[in-house]
Formats: structure tokens, sequence, C-alpha cells
């Protein structure tokens, strides 16, 4: 079967041991790409390209936007450097060079793949190429807005509706809730979280974010006699603003003061009606074991 083939396999083998040695001697070592992960709007930025060539010199540099290519290296020429006009990137030819290349000004357009690929020079040109990711942010031109409705006073059971509002950003902006000092990550018995909403405005390209919280007041939330809601809104880390607004208890029904921390009365109810849900458990458990017994004893 297939006799003729024989030879072959040791000779493949053999170029596959040459190629490999060639690879292991002149390889491009670790060619390292960095660029900030984030960057806000206007910022000047520098990304940078390391690479160990061992032996053999360096035949070009090459860095792309995408698969725009916007600026090479290459030492031997003269000038060594060359940048190519590529929508939004304005290259700062006077930090740029072997390793690193200086963008002045970005702009969110430039959000996207970066690409540096780096050729050792003859005899084998060995090429490598990596990538990086950068965002270019455009941060809000003003703080968030908290409305609250009531605005100032809530008696204690009563709710609390609490909208905030981020204006135009790209990405749009995260919005996290406090309550005095604990942050609200998801609804529970005393408060419905809405799910962010973002909106687009398509002729400026930003979004906007929007974010809804409707808090029962419950007395725990006003421990100091107030209650704190802070929204927070961010872009990554490179902005955050917050804002509060402070809701006192209206207790003006009250006609003795409360002595320490006591529940409320819709707390204390949810309580009984957790109790409840626990003694039938154990009520249903009970009949089902007992039935088991009755069944084996009677067998
Ligand atoms: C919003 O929050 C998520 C989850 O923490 C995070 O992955 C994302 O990067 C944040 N976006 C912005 C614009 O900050």
């Amino acid at each position: 079967m297939a006799t003729g083939w024989r030879p072959w396999p040791p000779l493949i083998l053999f170029y596959g041991l040459i190629v490999i040695l060639i690879e292991v001697c002149w390889a491009l070592k670790e060619v390292r790409i960095t660029v900030p992960p984030v960057a806000r709007s206007g910022d000047t930025v520098t990304l940078s390209c390391e690479y160990d060539l061992e032996e053999v010199a360096l035949y070009s540099i090459k860095w792309y936007r995408g698969d725009e290519e916007f600026y090479r290296y290459i030492p031997k020429e003269s000038p060594p450097f060359r940048a190519f006009p590529v929508n939004h990137v304005n290259v700062d030819l006077s930090k740029s060079g072997p390793t690193e290349v200086t963008l002045r000004g970005v702009r969110r357009e430039l959000t996207g793949d970066y690409k540096c690929e780096v050729s050792a020079d003859a005899p084998l040109f060995h090429t490598d190429i990596k990538t990086a990711y950068m965002i270019v942010a455009e941060l809000p031109n003003d703080n968030p807005i908290l409305r609250t409705e009531p605005t100032s006073k809530v008696e204690i059971g009563q709710k609390v509706k609490a909208e905030c509002y981020s204006p135009g950003s790209d990405p749009p902006a995260n919005i996290s809730w406090y309550i005095n000092d604990d942050r609200i990550l998801t609804s529970d018995l005393n408060i419905r979280l809405w799910p962010l909403q973002i909106e687009s405005d398509p002729a400026i390209g930003l979004k906007s974010s929007k974010s809804k919280l409707e808090i029962e007041a419950i007395r725990s939330f006003f421990m100091s006699g107030f209650m704190r809601i802070r929204c927070e809104a961010s872009i990554f880390s490179l902005w955050q603003r917050h804002v509060d607004v402070t809701i006192k208890e209206d207790n003006q029904l009250q006609l003795a003061p409360i002595m320490g921390p006591s529940q409320s009365h819709t707390d204390q109810v949810i309580e009984i009606i957790r109790n409840d849900a626990r003694l039938n458990r154990i009520f249903v458990c009970n009949i089902i074991v007992n039935t088991l017994c009755v069944i084996l004893f009677l067998r």
C-alpha cells in the first residue's frame, strides 16, 4: 500500500527540523505592543512596540490603525520614518521612532485595533505582528442630574422614585446607585432598580444614560434621620461624577420618638410572611416524612 511514500516522511521531518532551527535561531522574540486601553478624546497617547531581534538587524517597523498603515520606521532609509495620511491620525514625528509612536489629539473615531509589525533584516525578513485595542472616549460635558419624587421628605412606608441622567458621551456612562453608603446592585425587597437605559443622538453620535430606582422608605434607611441617595456616573477609570439628594424622614404623624432602631411595620409584616412560609415548609416536610413512615410500617 502506497509504498512510493516511504522515503518521504524522514525527508519532511528533516526539512521540518531545519525550519524549526531557523525559527529558533533567528526568530523575532516577543514582539510586545502596549497601547493605553482607554484614552479621552483630545489626549496625546503613546503606543509602544518592543521586540527582541536577537542578532539580526531591524528592517522595518510598521504601525497600522485597523488595516491602514499610518507610520513606518526603516533604519536604512533616509529619513528613516514616514507617516501616511489616515483619517483622524495625527502622528507627532518628534516623539515617534523605532519603538514608539505618539498620536496627538486622539478622537473617538480612533477607537479600534492598533497593530505593530516588526520585520527583521535579511536573510529571513522574519516578521511578527501584534494587535491591541484602544478606546478613545468622549466624556460628558456635564455632571449627572438626579431627580427624586418626593424631593425632600418621605413618610416611612412611602415610595421614593429617583431618576438619574448622564448627558451624551461615547461610550455611554455607567450609572451606580448608593443609599447612604451601600451600593445598590440589584432590586430587592425594598428597592426596585430598572436596567440602564441608553439613548443615542445620531446627529452628534453621543449616547446618554438614564437609570431609575424606586425605594420603599424603610426605617433602616433613616438611621441618621435622613436618607442619602447618590447617583454616580462613570466612564471606565477616566471620569466619575456623583450627585446626592438627601431625603428626610417625614415624622410629623409620630407622637412619640422612636427608641432605638426598631423595625418598621412593613418589615414586620414581611418577617411574619417569611416565618409563615418557613412553617408551611416544615409542615409539608412533616407530612411527607410521616406518610413514608406509615407506608414502611404497614409493609
Ligand atoms: C460599565 O460597567 C461594566 C461592568 O462593570 C464595564 O465592563 C464597562 O467597561 C463599564 N463601561 C464604562 C463606559 O465605564
